[in-house]
């Protein structure tokens, strides 16, 4: 049976534009993620607190956190890989980090620069500090379900890293087939594994759709028992450490079938497509929503 209620994570202005390569104007994110808070989303993650070097799109993170009109009941968390990333993230306002590891080596190192057992270590600071200033941590597995550079990923290493990362302390684990390779019966067998060490009530699914799994994919997480998914307005995005793959599930696409199911997410679409509209005007390209493609049609 499926969860009576979904709670949809807007991943678009972080995972949606960082790998955009012309630089999109501060005011377009602003303007994207106020657009996205009357929407009736719960979370906007907003940007990251990464290195500018390494991803020069999320530069302007305390412009934008700064310039954006957060509503109450409205969480917009941000990325922050290590200390120096918290700090500043909170010196701009931030009121929920999510912290990113990965159950893959070689992805590690390519994404963030260590080892896994050394991002932990990094993640332990950061969980320290959040503790202290009594910061909600989320938690991000990629790689669950393949790596662009290890191919297969074992569901038990899957399982391993998401537990360390609950017992750290993080309040939810989002489960990341960043490459959307995977399929329904993948999914199935990694999340059967992970369930034995997670509660489902702590876990999010974050399907890219490279492979045009991703509905697929959640439609499975969901009869599992897990509430929570990240999506991306338009289906933008990718990862910069992961050549090739897509965006995630288009946000619209996944209320759809949510609203089909009856199953409630407080979202409004029309609004919701409106920004997608919004979005894809200013970065000059077409969305990859097919609810949106089709609306247009009608
Ligand atoms: P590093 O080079 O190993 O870091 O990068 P370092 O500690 O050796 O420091 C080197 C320089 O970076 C120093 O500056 C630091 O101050 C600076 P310098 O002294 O040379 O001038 N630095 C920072 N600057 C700004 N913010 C920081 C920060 N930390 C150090 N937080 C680091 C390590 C993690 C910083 C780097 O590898 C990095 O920024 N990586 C970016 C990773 C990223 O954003 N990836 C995309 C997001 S993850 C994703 O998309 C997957 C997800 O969607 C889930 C899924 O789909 O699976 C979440
Ligand atoms: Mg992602």
């Amino acid at each position: 049976s499926f969860p009576q209620r979904v709670k949809v994570v807007e991943v678009g202005p972080r995972d949606g534009l960082q790998n955009e390569q012309s630089v999109v104007p501060t005011a377009v994110k602003i303007r994207l993620i106020d657009m996205l808070s009357e929407t009736g989303l719960p979370v906007i993650e907003a940007t990251s607190f990464v290195s500018p070097r390494w991803v020069p799109q999320m530069a302007d993170h305390a412009e934008v956190m700064q310039g954006i009109n957060k509503l109450p009941g409205v969480s917009y968390p941000v990325l922050t890989p290590n200390l120096k990333g918290f700090r500043a993230a909170v010196a701009a306002g931030a009121n929920e980090v999510s912290i990113f590891g990965a159950a893959s080596e070689l992805f590690t190192k390519k994404n963030i620069n260590c080892s896994i057992e050394e991002s932990l270590e990094r993640f332990s600071e950061v969980m320290s500090a959040a503790k202290a200033a009594s910061i909600p941590v989320r938690g991000y597995v990629s790689c669950v379900l393949g790596c662009p550079y290890e191919g297969k990923i074992a569901a038990a290493k899957v399982a391993e890293v998401s537990k360390k990362m609950y017992s750290m302390g993080c309040y939810e684990i989002s489960l990341g087939d960043t490459i959307g390779i995977g399929t329904p019966g993948s999914m199935k067998e990694m999340l059967t594994a992970v369930m034995k060490e997670v509660p489902v009530g702590a876990l999010a699914v974050h399907c890219h759709d490279t492979y045009g799994q991703a509905l697929a994919n959640i439609l499975v997480a969901l009869q599992m028992g897990v509430s929570v998914v990240d999506a991306s307005v338009a289906g933008l995005g990718g990862c910069p450490y992961a050549q090739g793959a897509s965006g995630n599930v288009a946000t619209e696409d996944l209320v759809y079938m949510l609203n089909g199911l009856g199953i409630h997410t407080g979202v409004d679409l029309q609004k919701l497509m409106d920004t997608g509209t919004f979005i894809c005007n200013a970065l000059n390209r077409r969305t990859n929503s097919k609810v949106s493609q089709a609306a247009c049609r009608l």
